[in-house]
């Protein structure tokens, strides 16, 4: 599996997660805002995309009402200096920076896949994650989204229709060559099914996977009041597993709720002597 090391500079652009899945409804919006908060917590300044254009929902999930949205950043995006792109995105209270979906779905058709680049290159030179959510399906928009990502991250779940539909798609970004990024992860990997999780690597061809619970106590409570599980309910085993999932992304030793230890300058150093 690919690792994503990141060593942010002043020329260095940051990293690109992107949540896609062949299937709708299989968990990547209450995964990719919980995953943008575990980056968050971890010390990374993080940025989280709506790609969702019609029906996207990440700022239900972090219980933002949006003032601007992808829509006027389209609008502005060729005059846009560096400096005035913090104006588009909302500032949730975990140090999450969203740039929420277009207010009404009509207006997903004016985000174009050459708008889309320019906004993901200027928000990868601002933020050292962009973590986008995108919706189902191979569309264009959405393949422009995994061209420019540094981890694409597949969400599935038990059912067959997800996982025959997961099957396609991994063949579709294998002769788009990007099956080098891609890795899958299993939502609600022990949900009630006739497929179990022990069975998906035989089925998609694939040793290694994430594994997400199903814990709908835990999600739907949080997803409908808008706070995020891995702030709500830190101890909880899917915020582990969450957090483990991040950890093996970023290339870090697993750690639950760790902070990026500072480095310690040599003015710290002779400050204690
Ligand atoms: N690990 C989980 N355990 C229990 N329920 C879950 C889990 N993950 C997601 N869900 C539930 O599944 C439903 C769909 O989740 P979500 O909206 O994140 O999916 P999605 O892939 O973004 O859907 P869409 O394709 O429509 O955008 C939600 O009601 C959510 O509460
Ligand atoms: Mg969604």
């Amino acid at each position: 599996m690919e690792e994503l090391t990141k060593v942010k500079t002043e020329e260095k652009l940051g990293k690109m997660i992107v949540f896609a899945s062949g299937k709708g409804g299989v968990g990547k919006t209450v995964l990719s805002v919980n995953t943008a908060v575990a980056l968050a917590q971890k010390g990374y300044s993080t940025c989280i995309v709506d790609g969702d254009f019609q029906f996207g929902d990440v700022n239900l999930a972090f219980d933002l009402q949006p003032k601007l949205t992808i829509s006027d950043l389209v609008q502005d995006i060729k005059s846009l200096t560096s400096s005035m792109l913090p104006n588009y995105l909302q500032n949730h209270e975990s140090g999450v920076k969203v740039l929420s979906a277009p207010l009404k779905p009509e207006y997903a058709d004016l985000i174009t896949a050459s708008s889309i680049k320019d906004i993901i290159q200027k928000l990868l030179e601002l933020h050292e994650y962009v973590v986008a959510d995108i919706s189902s399906g191979l569309t264009e928009n959405n393949i422009t989204f995994m061209e420019q990502a540094d981890k694409i991250l597949v969400v599935t779940d038990l059912e067959m229709a997800a996982l025959k539909n997961t099957k396609t798609m991994l063949k579709t970004l294998k002769v788009l060559n990007m099956t080098e990024k891609v890795s899958v992860l299993v939502n609600r990997g022990n949900m009630e099914s006739v497929i179990k999780f022990k069975d998906v690597p035989g089925i998609l061809e694939l040793r290694d996977l994430f594994y997400i619970s199903n814990d709908f106590k835990v999600v739907s409570k949080s997803f409908n009041i808008g706070i995020p599980f891995i702030i709500s309910k830190p101890n909880e085993k899917i915020t582990r597993e969450v957090n483990y999932m991040v950890d093996k992304i970023c290339n870090r030793r697993y750690s639950a709720r760790g902070k990026r230890k500072k480095k310690k300058s040599f003015l710290d150093f002779l400050k204690r002597k």
